[in-house]
């Protein structure tokens, strides 16, 4: 008799809400023509990381919620956003909470992961993107799977406006060039486990 186990998973959440995505492509191109990007607080190793400061505006926390939502019914799990960009921690590494990309013609994103380097149960925990937009050829969101670092992964995912993606914030990704003549657009948010939670028992457990 033999038993069949499973050593680990990496389940990712993908969904669409039904925004209004006009005034937040508004916000972001305000934002990314103001240059208001903070690359000195960006956590992220990766250079080409640009990540535009956005307000907190009522949206926002709206998609944040229904995000939260959505992972708490497909995982039963309580998630938070992580701090604001302007709590003194998240200039010490830590991860913020949401950001903006603007993609213009030829630019990708390096291969990169979301987690703080200096305090993991800080978070992040759990990462996400939302499309605001994403025209033809615009670039392809792809998880980079590598547990059997000789035979390596490409998972696609195709982008739309309004589609989420959400993942365990450790999972490698990265974003093809932009071949389109248009600007390409998304938000990321970053979240965390609730307090008081042992991350280390919060992962996909096949025990559940
Ligand atoms: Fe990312």
């Amino acid at each position: 008799m033999a038993e069949v186990k499973i050593l680990t998973k990496n389940e990712y959440l993908v969904g669409h809400l039904n925004e209004d995505v006009q005034p937040l492509v508004d916000m972001v191109l305000e934002k990314y023509h103001e240059g208001k990007k903070f690359y000195e607080h960006c956590p992220f190793s990766d250079p080409e990381d640009r990540a535009i400061a956005l307000d907190f505006s009522t949206q926002i926390q709206s998609i944040a919620d229904q995000l939260i939502a959505e992972w708490k019914k497909a995982f039963d799990q309580d998630i938070v956003l992580c701090k604001p960009m302007h709590d003194p921690n998240v200039r010490k590494g830590h991860a913020y909470e949401i950001w903006g990309i603007v993609n213009e013609h030829n630019q990708g994103l390096q291969k990169h992961t979301h987690e703080s380097k200096n305090n993991y149960e800080l978070g992040a925990h759990v990462a996400a993107t939302f499309a605001i937009k994403v025209p033809e050829n615009s670039g392809n969101f792809i998880f980079h799977v590598d547990q059997n670092p000789y035979i390596p992964k490409n998972v696609i995912e195709k982008p739309e406006v309004n589609k989420f993606i959400m993942f365990d914030a450790t999972t490698p990704h990265f974003v093809t060039a932009n071949q389109s003549d248009e600007l390409r657009m998304i938000i990321s948010m970053n979240f965390r486990f609730e307090k008081g939670t042992s991350v280390f028992q919060q992962g996909h457990s096949d025990q559940n």
